[in-house]
């Protein structure tokens, strides 16, 4: 890496633009992912419809993969990064100044709330991404013949568990947190406070929070609920 780019990224500024940016890149992300997601209401054939264009991809698919990736590393390196510089500074007498311009309340809720989410992923992964589409755990209990419903019969299996479908209730809920917690400090980093938008953004943030996290916490509601898919 040249002298220039080293010295730039070691710039406190820099550092917080690249967590703003990579964040509001997975927030994207997240927001594609629930609109996907929420085609659950509709049927087997139109969510599994949605998952297989993705799998014709093919080797294709590893490129968004790849970016989603390198976005998330790079998001939580340079959070580590800038919360441990924040910690030294406050040791020193010459500098006081918040991580991401926030207060210490929200900081301590998007430290939370992103430690929550980093694992998560693992977790979700591990769900639905990892298992075979196929086989018994597509079965859905009360479906006739026995027939596999594909994805799915997996994501509606896994919410018949009551615990499985409340711990993703508590974890898009700190999703829906720390991304509405998430835009609003990416506006305060790049330097945008204005009397009349800085209100308006704040709201804006909130309700994409709470979209994200109720979207999201419909889907386990709903399979505890009915628990037989009205296929
Ligand atoms: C009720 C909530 C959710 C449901 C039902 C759900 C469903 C799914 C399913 C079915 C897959 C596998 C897709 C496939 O293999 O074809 C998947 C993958 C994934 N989900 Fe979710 N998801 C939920 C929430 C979230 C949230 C909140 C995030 C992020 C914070 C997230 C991030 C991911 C990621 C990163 C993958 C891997 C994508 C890939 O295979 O390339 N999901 N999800």
């Amino acid at each position: 890496m040249s002298a220039a780019i080293t010295r730039l990224l070691s710039t406190s500024i820099v550092k917080k633009q690249i967590v703003a940016i990579t964040g509001l890149g997975l927030a994207g992300f997240v927001v594609f992912h629930l609109s996907g997601n929420l085609l659950i209401f509709l049927g087997p054939e139109a969510f599994n419809g949605y998952a297989e264009k993705f799998e014709k991809l093919g080797e294709l698919k590893w490129l968004p993969r790849a970016g989603l990736i390198v976005f998330a590393i790079l998001h939580v390196y340079f959070t580590v990064l800038v919360v441990l510089e924040n910690r030294e500074a406050r040791g020193s007498r010459y500098v006081v100044h918040n991580d991401f311009g926030s207060t210490s309340w929200a900081k301590r809720t998007m430290i939370l709330s992103g430690l929550i989410v980093f694992f998560f992923i693992f977790i979700h992964i591990g769900d639905f991404t990892l298992p075979e589409k196929s086989g018994a755990p597509t079965v859905v209990p009360g479906v006739a013949d026995g027939e596999s419903l594909g994805l799915y019969g997996l994501v509606w299996n896994s919410y018949l568990v009551w615990w499985r479908a409340l711990f993703y209730v508590i974890a898009v809920c700190c999703v829906g947190m720390h991304i509405s917690h998430g835009i609003q400090s990416v506006f305060q980093t790049l330097g945008i406070n204005h009397p009349v938008y800085t209100p308006i953004i704040k709201r804006a943030s909130i309700a994409v929070g709470v979209v994200v996290a109720s979207g999201f916490s419909a889907i386990p509601l709903f399979v505890l609920i009915v628990r037989t898919p009205p296929v």
